[in-house]
């Protein structure tokens, strides 16, 4: 197949989003930018486009896919019953990074849902990505347009690098501006959830709800206690280099992974590191990268699927990465190297 690449970096092109809209419709797959990371679209009500978007991505059919919408009235079509929670978060979050789990309506087929009788329902803040969902008819289930066991694409390039070839249509909106994807909320079973943390922490959804509980199993030290959103359950991403986290005082972490890099390069094997514009200068070997800027932390959102990915293409075999504990999106970018750290974790 071949793949359209329509580019939409100054906003919305008309022709091209009614094209994608159409290939909607029909039941195809288009690749769009959302402010978390790119998404890789069908037709949510189409039992038969979620199927193709399962195939493509390789992905265990149990995870269920996100439907995301553009307007708050389309949410009565897919949720049977819409606590009073959910309009308050709506009038609080959306259009932006939020995703909450309602139950079901009949109109979502349970291929969307990975057989549960619950939605994820998210309406993204990206215009491009609205404008698309609009034209695709209101309902696009879209889940994070990479291979399965990738890191999230956010952008593109990372989209074409794995999809390219296997889609109709993939849309460049540029960079995203988070770099993770979307906080999820469960409002179906007793106090609000946290299943999966992002840039909406914590703190700013107490401000809306009084009570705000994060799932047991993302902070459960307990293997046997599992995380209740089906999709945080897999390891997300391995990458090609072992990746192992050292966390303690700032300086005493530069020092133990420039100990550990010298240790590798003496055993004949490279190593990388995964450092910030702050730290960068005091490693004096390895192939050193910046993440972002600890002075803001959304930068550190921004880069850390992209240098995932890029390390992936230099023949390093271990990787050194900072730790970082910062106070609000922190959390979530925590989740995700944790996880890509298959939990490898050093303590200084
Ligand atoms: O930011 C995002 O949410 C991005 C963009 C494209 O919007 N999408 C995304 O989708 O991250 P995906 O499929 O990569 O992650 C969806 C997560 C999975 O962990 C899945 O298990 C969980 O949402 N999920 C979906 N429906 C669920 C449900 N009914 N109950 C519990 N968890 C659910
Ligand atoms: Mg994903």
């Amino acid at each position: 197949m071949q793949t359209i690449i329509a580019v939409m970096h100054d906003g919305i092109d008309e022709t091209q989003i009614r094209r994608a809209g159409d290939i909607l419709k029909e039941g195809g797959l288009v690749a769009f930018p959302t402010e978390t990371v790119y998404g890789l679209g069908g037709n949510a009500l189409d039992a038969q486009a979620s199927a193709k978007i399962y195939a493509a991505k390789g992905r265990p059919s149990d995870n269920p896919l996100i439907v995301h919408i553009a307007d708050w009235d389309a949410i009565y079509k897919i949720a049977s019953e819409i606590p009073p929670e959910a309009k308050k978060l709506a009038d609080a979050f959306w259009p932006g990074p939020l995703t909450m789990i309602l139950k079901k309506s009949d109109a979502v087929p349970m291929a969307t849902t990975g057989g549960l009788d619950t939605v994820a329902i998210r309406m993204p803040s990206n215009e491009v990505a609205r404008a698309l969902i609009r034209a695709g008819g209101g309902y696009v289930a879209a889940p994070s347009a990479n291979t399965s066991g990738r890191p999230s694409p956010t952008c593109a390039a990372h989209v074409a690098q794995d999809l390219g070839g296997k889609i109709e249509m993939i849309i460049d909106g540029g960079n995203a501006n988070i770099g993770l994807e979307s906080t999820i909320v469960d409002l179906t079973e007793g106090k609000p959830t946290i299943l999966r943390p992002g840039y909406i922490n914590q703190e700013m959804l107490e401000q809306v709800l009084d009570e705000v509980e994060m799932d047991r199993g993302l902070i459960s030290p307990d293997s046997n206690v599992h995380p209740k959103a089906p999709g945080m359950k897999y390891r997300h991403y391995a990458p090609k280099a072992d990746l192992i986290i050292v966390e303690g005082e700032a300086a005493r972490v530069r020092e133990k992974i420039n100990e550990l890099v010298t240790e590798n390069l003496a055993a004949g094997k490279k190593a990388g590191v995964i450092g910030t514009d702050e730290s960068l200068l005091y490693y004096k070997e390895g192939d050193v990268r910046s993440i972002g800027s600890r002075k803001e932390e959304i930068t550190i959102a921004q880069h850390l699927y992209s240098i995932l990915r890029d390390f992936d293409e230099s023949d390093i075999s271990v990787i050194y990465s900072e730790s970082f504990e910062t106070p609000k999106i922190g959390q979530a970018i925590m989740n995700r190297l944790i996880k890509a750290a298959g939990h490898q974790i050093i303590k200084v």
